[in-house]
């Protein structure tokens, strides 16, 4: 069994790690009272993450107890940040593996049994040409058989001064265009047709494949063309050798793919939100439109602090750029308050450029410390946390009112949805998402398979989702698996 506590790339990991436990024999349960191996697969993204895992541990502790043979792993963000002091807090825990060394797990767990030892591996950093390294290189089993995530880089080479996932996720690596293009076709062939391209800054992807081909050219080495367009794409080798990211070709590639009907990607950074990018996402049909783009602060003295490298004019005019050449855009976004010496002022200011932005949707947070980071020596400017928790409400109501808004103005829309499963809260009930990652609940006809194409019209709307008619299944789906990974 594994539980993931993070994002979609550790949600991603995740996937594989199931998969690598399957092709060993493993089989999934629902419960760890059943399990032979649970794996904890951690993030420490926020203070609560933390807690949520010892949490998990301590009740893991019991279940143990009952069932000696049960192994405990702990693998992702925290685990890469924690090492030492998880094995010290919870020795009845296996294994400790990081965010390096994913495809290690099962050898692990090989080494723990065979010496009894508790067994920790945390690797510094990924080796580029170590293709294990890229989760998506590993064997999966899906979360759901029709949608497939797809790491195309790992790490970060920005340094917010509030994150911390560049300390635990590394340098910025990009998987070569080739291999993820033939793990996408792979991947149609098999029946998926929704595809979620990730990394922590998306438009930079390929930077570091085109300045390295860049440096190669007049050594001894150089590339041969063949072997450009396998790590570069085939635009790149068939134009200039400017060194260069390739985010936009990679859309335009993906997007052509027979089958894929939805790409999806996460996230872009502002600073970097190219106009090639947009010309891509509006040139190719299967590209949703759907824009992440993470605002943090709307007060440019936190946006520099936090060292976001753009103003609060500078993503406003990116978002109209891209509102302008993508009709019908969906825009969502991540709001940090409270960043240490945020003034009631500059929140305001956020209060403002939100307002402006007219954002669909908002994941909003409230600053916490992160050992390690800038912002977490910046003690003397704390924001206390009373005052962060009231600021957050505020901004929900003003995010509230413009999500309202848009979903409102779909009432009598026919729109286009993939059927995700029976509703949670009204089993009669379907529910799928629209191309701007809306959710719609419906009654189908008849039943119909998660993975479905279906056409509904739109008759209610709240903050959160839509109700929907039935109108007509579209297309059938065509994939076979589905095995639950959960969450945590
Ligand atoms: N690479 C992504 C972000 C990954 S983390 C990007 O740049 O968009 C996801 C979100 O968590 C961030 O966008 C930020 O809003 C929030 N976050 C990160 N560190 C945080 C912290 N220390 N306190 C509160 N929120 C934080
Ligand atoms: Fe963190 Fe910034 Fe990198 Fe995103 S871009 S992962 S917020 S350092
Ligand atoms: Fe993701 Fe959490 Fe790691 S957000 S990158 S799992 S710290």
């Amino acid at each position: 069994m594994v539980r993931t506590f993070g994002c979609q790339m550790n949600e991603h990991d995740s996937e594989r790690l199931a998969g690598l436990l399957e092709a060993d024999g493993y089989q999934p349960v629902d419960s760890e009272s059943e399990a032979d191996v649970v794996i904890l697969n951690t993030c420490c993204i926020r203070e609560n993450a933390d807690s949520k895992l010892y949490g998990t541990l301590g009740h893991l502790k019991s279940v143990k107890d009952n069932n000696p043979d049960l192994e405990i792993m702990v693998g992702g963000c925290l685990a890469q940040k924690d090492r030492d002091l998880i094995a010290e807090k919870a020795p009845h825990v296996g294994v400790v593996f990081g965010t390096h060394n994913v495809g290690r797990a099962l050898e692990l767990l090989e080494e723990h049994r065979e010496g009894g030892e508790q067994v920790v591996e945390i690797l510094e950093e990924t080796v580029a040409a170590d293709k294990e390294s890229f989760p998506s290189a590993l064997p999966v089993v899906r979360e759901v058989g029709w949608a497939a995530w797809v790491t195309i880089q790992i790490g970060c080479d920005n340094n917010c001064a509030f994150c911390i996932v560049p300390s635990v996720r590394g340098v910025e690596v990009s998987r070569p265009f080739g291999d993820i293009v033939r793990e996408i076709e792979i991947a149609a062939t098999d029946g998926v047709s929704e595809v979620t391209l990730l990394g922590q800054n998306v438009n930079s992807y390929g930077r570091d494949i085109t300045l390295d081909l860049r440096n190669r050219v007049g050594s001894a080495g150089v590339p041969e063309p063949s072997e450009i367009a396998d790590l570069a794409g085939r635009s790149f080798a068939n134009g200039q050798t400017r060194a260069r990211p390739l985010f936009a070709d990679l859309l335009r590639a993906v997007g052509a793919i027979e089958g894929i009907e939805r790409v999806r990607y996460t996230s872009p950074h502002p600073k970097d939100l190219r106009d090639d990018t947009i010309a891509a996402m509006a040139e190719t049909d299967s590209v949703c439109a759907h824009l992440h783009l993470p605002l943090q602060s709307g007060s440019d003295r936190i946006l520099a602090a936090m060292h976001r490298g753009y103003t609060a004019d500078r993503y406003l005019s990116r978002l109209s750029r891209a509102r302008a050449a993508i009709p019908d855009l969906a825009v969502s976004t991540d709001i940090i308050v409270g960043f240490p010496g945020e003034t009631e002022r500059e929140f305001a200011e956020t209060l403002e450029v939100a307002a402006e932005a007219r954002f669909d949707n908002a994941y909003t947070f409230v600053y916490s410390p992160r050992p390690g980071t800038e912002a977490a020596e910046m003690t003397a400017q704390f924001v206390d946390h009373g005052v962060g928790v009231e600021r957050m409400k505020r901004l929900r109501a003003v995010v509230e009112r413009s999500s309202k808004l848009a979903q409102v103005a779909r009432i009598g829309n026919t729109e286009t949805v993939i059927v995700e499963g029976p509703s949670k809260r009204n089993p009669d009930r379907l529910s799928g998402r629209t191309e701007h990652n809306r959710l719609v609940h419906f009654t189908p006809p008849a039943p119909i398979r998660g993975g479905s194409v279906v056409s509904v019209r739109i008759v209610e709307a709240s903050i959160t989702n839509m109700i929907a008619e039935f109108v007509e299944v579209v297309r059938e789906p065509t994939h076979k698996t589905r095995i639950p990974v959960t969450a945590g």
